[in-house]
């Protein structure tokens, strides 16, 4: 008898651990859904951002997130996006993945309000199965039902310059040290906040990244969901 591959499938790590680019893979291949939970955190404080709000006004960024309304579409453009990521009527697919946001998006997706404003769309879209979700909090609160559960780390030196790579890959300007300091930071603040704080889930399979490749890593994953 064959099995069926996991329907439900959740993919945690910090930032740059490599779960995005394994998930959009694995997805392709398995033909599922594959969503990127991050952009969601990402989009609500680049609205913010954009419209200068104050970070701190707990209440204010969390009834903004209520009725944000982001559109996430097939990417229209062979830039290496895995998707648009559109607000209003604006691109800002490669904007929210700027330093800016990177530098404020870990106090934003601490907000209770606004984790429970996006966890729920998540929730809603996970449950019709077939998904790959990527996140910090997939496998313990949005889906803590998935099939299968992966937690994806890699140390911060290995991950700093990999997402250093892509920037400059993408012919912008990037500098090591900021980024590297970044990460910690973001680090330390998406796994120490108090609500859906970044952790593996109990029955989540870990996997080191350090010193395997992009496609060993792959392999790995998709092995878990051979039938
Ligand atoms: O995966 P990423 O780097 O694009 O995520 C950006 C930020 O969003 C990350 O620093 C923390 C937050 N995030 C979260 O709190 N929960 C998720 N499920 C996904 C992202």
């Amino acid at each position: 008898m064959t099995k069926t591959p996991p329907s439900i499938i959740a993919l945690d790590g910090p930032a740059a651990s490599g779960k995005s680019t394994v998930g959009r893979r694995l997805a392709n291949a398995l033909g599922y859904l594959f969503f990127d939970t991050g952009i969601m955190y990402r989009a609500v404080t680049w609205i913010a951002l954009n419209r200068d709000m104050n970070l701190r006004d707990e209440e204010a960024i969390t009834q903004m997130a209520q009725s944000a309304q982001i559109d996430v579409r097939p990417p229209t453009q062979a830039d290496g996006r895995a998707f648009d990521v559109i607000i209003g009527e604006k691109d800002v697919t490669w904007e929210v993945r700027s330093g800016d946001v990177d530098a404020n998006v870990s106090l934003v997706s601490a907000y209770a309000g606004v984790r429970k404003a996006l966890s729920e769309k998540q929730r809603r879209i996970g449950l019709r199965g077939r998904v790959v979700m990527v996140g910090r909090d997939i496998g313990t609160v949005v889906l803590p039902e998935a099939d299968l559960k992966v937690y994806m780390d890699a140390s911060a030196e290995e991950r700093a310059r990999r997402r250093y790579d892509e920037i400059i890959e993408r012919g912008e300007k990037a500098d090591y040290e900021e980024i590297f300091n970044t990460m910690i930071e973001r680090d330390r603040l998406d796994s120490t906040r108090a609500v859906a704080p970044l952790k593996p889930a109990d029955d989540a399979i870990f996997i080191n990244t350090d010193e395997l490749s992009e496609n060993q890593v792959y392999e790995r994953v998709l092995a878990m969901c051979a039938p």
